[in-house]
């Protein structure tokens, strides 16, 4: 249903009236491939953003256009601003022009948002809104947050490596409801004259349901395990959740379901990550558990993610920040987004090869003993964001071509 939209979800191209008009006034704007004749050919809007937003977001730009060009697919790039760098712009963290370019896209590529410059701004002016904005008017309901320890990176983990080794695991967050955007929400006071922040945790069971399906869909085509993580012990929302998920379990005999509440999932993730394959949660558990999960690996740095609507464009970015501490130094690891970029390929496209060709480059850049400093370790070769993207792009062009 829902998820195997989302895993084939190809669309005619289209050139929208907006990109055009966009493309006059905006600086934004990169270029516009012309298509040879045969090639499919995507419309893809680059959200660069704040801090190593921009650095990395060019570097998964070229080895996006390189992996296409190997498998028959080109790609129109559109670039538009968000989160800071679109307050700075025109005052908004996410403009009107921005929201119809990515939802007139074929698939969307976001690097971070975010910086100290920013971080006292009222809560509808931060950069943070912007993507909060972005997710809601996509409606790109389900995040897939994929926590892979790659073998070459196993001591970069603070866990022990007998635990870290082989660590494979896929979060499932819902990604537009629950304390996100519930309302009733604010800050008032109250009868004491004492100031109260409020807000409020809310799904409809049709939000627990395409969410269920989503994570049943995955983790079949993965281990067969899925693991619901909620807090059924306390709040209602969670039984709500509960109760919704063990009922499609029936819809899905050839997956193992199983609940866990969150505060003990936080524990098992550290003590015994390999336990997960498949974990399904609400969006601020997601939120949580999905940073915990990706430290196992070793670095933020790495993780790359997927969000999806029912029809439209996905979303895609990796799961790390706006790094503003060493944006413009060439010392962010470009990693994540590549990865990002092939998880768009495969969720958002469905051109698998071409994902394929990137996962494969980023194995053979690893392997060739390449690394940021935020993985690096005695004996590797450290490198920058940029020459970290040239080993990449050289390992996709020197692959024979990748079979799925
Ligand atoms: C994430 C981030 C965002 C979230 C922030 C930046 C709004 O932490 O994508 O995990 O909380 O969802
Ligand atoms: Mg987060």
């Amino acid at each position: 249903m829902a998820a195997a939209a989302l895993q084939t979800n190809i669309r005619p191209v289209k050139v929208p009236a907006t990109f055009r008009a966009v493309s006059k006034q905006s600086p934004f704007r990169v270029r516009c491939a012309v298509a040879s004749p045969g090639n499919k050919r995507y419309n893809i809007t680059l959200l660069p953003g704040d801090g190593i937003g921009p650095e990395v977001v060019s570097i998964a730009k070229n080895v996006l256009r390189q992996a296409g060009s190997l498998e028959g697919v080109e790609f129109s790039f559109q670039e538009m601003p968000i989160g800071g760098a679109a307050l700075d712009l025109v005052g908004v963290p996410l403009p009107e022009e921005t929201i119809s370019a990515a939802k007139e896209s074929d698939a969307v590529l976001l690097g971070a948002i975010g910086g100290y410059k920013w971080d006292n701004n009222e809560k509808h002016l931060r950069p943070e809104k912007g993507l909060l904005q972005l997710r809601a008017a996509l409606k790109v309901f389900a995040n897939l947050r994929p926590a892979t320890v790659l073998s070459q990176l196993v001591d970069a983990s603070t866990l022990k490596r007998e635990v870290a080794e082989g660590v494979d695991l896929m979060v499932v967050r819902e990604l537009t409801g629950g304390i996100y955007f519930g309302e009733p929400r604010g800050i008032k006071t109250n009868e004491n004259g004492e100031e109260v922040g409020f807000n409020t945790e809310v799904y409809a069971a049709h939000e627990i349901d395409r969410i269920a399906r989503v994570a049943f869909e995955t983790a079949r085509k993965r281990r067969g395990k899925l693991c619901s993580v909620d807090k059924a012990n306390v709040l209602e929302a969670s039984i709500l959740w509960r109760k919704r998920v063990t009922a499609l379990a029936s819809e899905y005999p050839d997956v193992e379901l199983s609940h866990m509440y969150v505060d003990n999932a936080a524990m098992q993730l550290v003590r015994d990550p390999k336990q997960f394959d498949t974990i399904v949660t609400n969006n601020i558990f997601g939120d949580i558990l999905s940073d915990e999960a990706s430290m196992i690996t070793g670095s933020i740095g790495m993780l790359p993610s997927a969000s999806l609507s029912d029809s439209g464009p996905g979303l895609f970015e990796p799961i790390h920040g706006s790094a503003p501490d060493i944006a413009g130094q060439d010392k962010a690891n470009p990693l994540a987004t590549i990865l990002s970029a092939a998880m768009l390929l495969k969720y958002g496209l469905g051109e698998e090869k071409a994902a394929k060709r990137i996962e494969d480059a980023v194995l053979v850049a690893l392997n060739n003993g390449f690394r940021t400093g935020d993985i690096y370790s005695a004996g590797t070769k450290l490198v920058g964001c940029k020459a970290m993207g040239e080993e990449v792009l050289k390992s996709v062009d020197s692959q024979v071509p990748a079979s799925v």
